[in-house]
Order: structure tokens, then sequence, then C-alpha cells
């Protein structure tokens, strides 16, 4: 066996080296770096074997028949709809989100509603003492629910635990940082001990068909802390992400073996929990204010459903020397490149102007067919001029100004006809696409048709608006 030694493992992603540095030479972090102890613990797969002492291994081909296993559904919906409609049992699932955000509220509401309908469901908690878990069930009204309740940081006794009896169809460990393996001298929460634990409960999902649920913290900048390797061992990663000011959560697959990814679940946190919301964008659109200039819908898809959501932009004069520029929701890139753009395309100046952009109801923006929505609520406050509030708005910018098509075109705007809106603002369609007959459809080949439709006659008089750039662009 090999002499206990001193390994320096980066925290953001895991590598090992044999001596310390400031920065990791693998992943470029600044301060990442950690001393571990570490005894040859073999608990990764222990030292190779000679290669011919193996057992062989079965190999079979693609098209074997293979049964459709049943998924465990929760019959709750919007959690139904990110799992890919429900579990699979066998699968490990990453659930990351900030603290307090509301995570162990949801699996304790998951675990209820699975042991409800006759599965085993195990919980360890190993934050909180089994006191404050049933102080939560009560709130939640699942006391008479047959979960079965476990505090606990060992991950041996955990998996003791799990082997006895029969299997369980759910397991949930909350959270994976406080999970300490003796077998490593090395604290519980760094990347050593993170990765062994994690590794050990896929492994005994996978060999148990029991479906694992694992809780990780996010750093500041939203990243599950510990080793990007977790994200890389489970089937599914979760995010669970809301503003602390809004009661509003967004459950969302960035990764996902078995279902689409991108898929959002939308709650809300009352009471007595969290409660599922079946119309997200009724919600994010709920306290629009009709007639106020810099206020634009966006025409959005989540996943595999189209989203609405309102985009809030404030332009106002600044009277700093570098105006400023802030986005809550959505990239601050995106929005930087959206007022290049409008300068220089379409002569809107923005040079004497602080910009604020938000996306309400705490919903973060990733799509860039939100471009079109954002310049219009920017070009709508930077003119004081308000958009008809019946309208919506999608439709990627490029560079040079042109608005470029986006896919969904008809969810999109059939979303938006539901909610009653009458008109929308969209690219060019590509060909073969049929534009819905329900609403007024206006394709925009470039950006400057854009201004010159919310300025129009008015905006001209009153604002600096450069026509002759306009027309020549
Ligand atoms: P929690 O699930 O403990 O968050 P996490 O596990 O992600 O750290 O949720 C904590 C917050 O949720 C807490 O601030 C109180 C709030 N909450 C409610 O508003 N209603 C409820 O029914 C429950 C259980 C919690
Ligand atoms: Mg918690």
């Amino acid at each position: 066996m090999a002499k206990a030694s001193n390994n320096f493992v980066c925290q953001s992603c895991g590598a090992v080296s044999g001596k310390w540095a400031g920065r990791c030479n693998s992943c470029g972090e600044w301060n990442s770096i950690v001393e571990e102890a570490s005894k040859n613990s073999g608990i990764a797969g222990g030292p190779e074997k000679s290669h011919t002492s193996g057992i062989l291994v079965t190999l079979v081909s693609l098209d074997a028949q293979t049964d459709d296993v049943p998924r465990l559904t929760t019959d709750n919906a919007e959690f139904d709809r990110v799992t890919g409609g429900g579990l699979v049992p066998g699968s490990a699932i990453l659930v990351g989100g900030e603290p307090g955000i509301g995570k162990s509220t949801l699996l304790l509401q998951v675990a209820a509603l699975i042991a409800d309908k006759g599965h085993r469901a195990l919980y360890f908690s190993g934050e909180e003492a089994t006191a404050q878990v049933r102080l939560r069930a009560q709130r939640l009204k699942v006391t008479g629910s047959p979960v079965e309740l476990g505090a606990e940081t060992n991950i041996s006794n955990i998996l003791s635990t799990l082997e006895k009896g029969e299997t369980p169809a759910l397991v949930i460990v909350d959270s994976i940082q406080t999970l300490w393996s003796d077998r490593l001298e090395a604290a519980p929460g760094t990347v050593s001990q993170v990765r062994a634990c994690s590794q050990l409960l896929v492994r005994y999902a996978k060999r148990s068909g029991a479906a694992l649920f694992i809780v990780g913290h996010v750093t500041k900048d939203g990243q599950i802390a510990g080793p990007k390797v977790v994200e890389h061992m489970v089937d599914t990663v979760l995010y669970f992400q809301g503003d602390s000011g809004h009661q509003f959560r967004i459950l969302r697959a960035v990764k996902n073996r078995f279902g689409a990814t991108d898929e959002i679940g939308v709650f809300e946190m009352k009471n007595e929990g969290l409660v599922e919301v079946a119309n997200p964008s009724e919600m994010f659109l709920g306290d629009r204010a009709d007639d106020s200039p810099g206020s634009a819908v966006f025409a959005g898809i989540e996943g595999t459903r189209p989203v609405l959501v309102e985009i809030q932009a404030l332009v106002a004069a600044s009277s700093l020397a570098t105006p400023r520029r802030a986005s809550v929701g959505c990239d601050a890139n995106r929005l930087a490149m959206i007022i290049a753009v409008l300068s220089a395309r379409c002569g809107m100046r923005f040079g004497a102007h602080d910009v604020y952009l938000n996306v309400a109801g705490g919903l973060k923006i990733t799509e860039p067919a939100a471009d079109l929505a954002i310049a219009a609520a920017l070009i709508s406050s930077l003119a004081s001029i308000a958009l008809p509030a019946d309208r919506v708005f999608f439709g990627e910018i490029s560079l040079s100004g042109a608005v470029r098509n986006v896919g969904h075109m008809g969810a999109r705007l059939k979303e938006a006809h539901k909610l009653g809106f009458t008109s929308a603002t969209t690219p060019m369609p590509s060909d073969g696409e049929v534009p819905d007959k329900q609403i007024l459809v206006e394709n925009l080949p470039h950006l400057s048709a854009l201004t010159a439709n919310i300025l129009g006659s008015e905006g001209e008089k009153n604002h600096e608006f450069d026509q002759k750039r306009n027309k020549n662009s």
C-alpha cells in the first residue's frame, strides 16, 4: 500500500497536483487549491489489477430488446416535466441551488408524494436534525406520509442503512457537502470527499435501482460547490433558481440523460411549501403596468414550453462619466451588444444615459431570441413612448442590425394569442413557415424598422434620432 501523502486539490475543478500554487493550472481559478491529506484508500476502485485477472464483460448489440422501465411519477406536473416525465429507477439526480432557495422543501415534498403512492422513500439529512425536518414536514402538512427519515453524515452508515431491508424507490441525500467517508482524511465538503461520497451513492443507485437525489450547494457565482465531476457522474442536473425577493422558484434541468434539457418547472413558495404554477406566463405578466414606457413582452421558449415574460428597461440621464449598465435576469454582455447595435445601426444615442434592464418575476433569460424585446424596451424607455400593451416581441439581432429568425415561431405566437395578445413583432419567417393567422404579425428584416415603428413621427420630432444613419444602414 502506498504511503500516505498530501495532495493539493483544486476545489473548483478537482485537478490534483504535487505542490501548492496560487492559481490552478488546469482551470485557471485563483486561490482554489487546498492541501488534502489522502490515504490511498482504494475508494475509487483501488489499485489496478493485472489485465488478465478481470471477468469478461458480456457484449451486446444495439438493437437488443429493452423493456420500457416505468418511471416514478410524483403527480406534481411541474416536477415531472423537469425530470422528463418522472424519475427513472437507478438514476442519480443532482439538485443545486443557493442556500434557502427551497431545495430541502422541494425534496421533502417529493419524498412525501412518492411515499404516499406506496413506494419506500428515504430522506437522509446531514444538515438538519430530525426534529427540524419534522417541523418542516408539519409546515408542509406531510407528517402522515410514510417517509423514513435519518440524520446522518457518515457515508458508510448511510450505505449500510440502505442495504438493509427492502430496496427503496427513492433516496434523498441532503446535502453532499456534509457527507464524509472515514476512508479519507479530508474534511467534509472538500473535493475528495464530495467526489468519493457521490461516487459511492451513484454506484449504489445503479446497482439497486433506487432513484437517488443528491442536494448540492452552489457557490456565489452559481456553480455547484466542489468539483464539476459530480455533474459528470450523475444522470441529471437540476438547478433550483429564484430570487429571495420573489416567491417564484424555477427548477431547471441543465443536463438530463432521460429527458429534455432547459426544461423548467415553475413553483411558488407559499407558507405551506412549494405550489406548482401551471401557467407561468400569466404569473410573469401578473402585475404589468400596460402604459408605462420601457416595458416589452417577450415570447420566449423554456425547454419545450412557451413562456411570456415582461422585460423592463429604464434609460435615464446619467451624471457619470461612464454611464451605468445593469441587468437583472439577462446577460450583461448581451445588453451591451444590443445597446451598441442600436447606436451604431439605428442612431439611438445611449452615451449619456444609464441603462437598467430587468426581467420581471425573477426569470433568467438565456435565449438570444429575447434581443428584439430588449431592444424594443430600450427604445421605448429612451423615447418615453409606451409600446402597445397587446404586443409581443421576439427575434435575434445580429451585429449588422439584421433581425434573425428564431425557432418555435408557431408555439410563441400561439401562447401569445392564448394570453390575449393581438399582435407580434417577429423576424421574417423562414420558407415554409406559416405564421399564426389569429394574431397580427409584423415581420421585421432589420432593427431600424423597429426603431422607426416605435418612434413614428412623434419620436422623430422629439428625440435624437439620426434619420440619415438609419436610411444608410
Ligand atoms: P429550504 O428548503 O430550507 O432551503 P434550502 O434547503 O435550499 O437551503 O427553504 C428555506 C426557505 O423556504 C426558508 O427561508 C423558509 C421558506 N419556506 C416557506 O416559505 N414555506 C415553507 O413551507 C417552507 C417549508 C419553507
Ligand atoms: Mg436545505
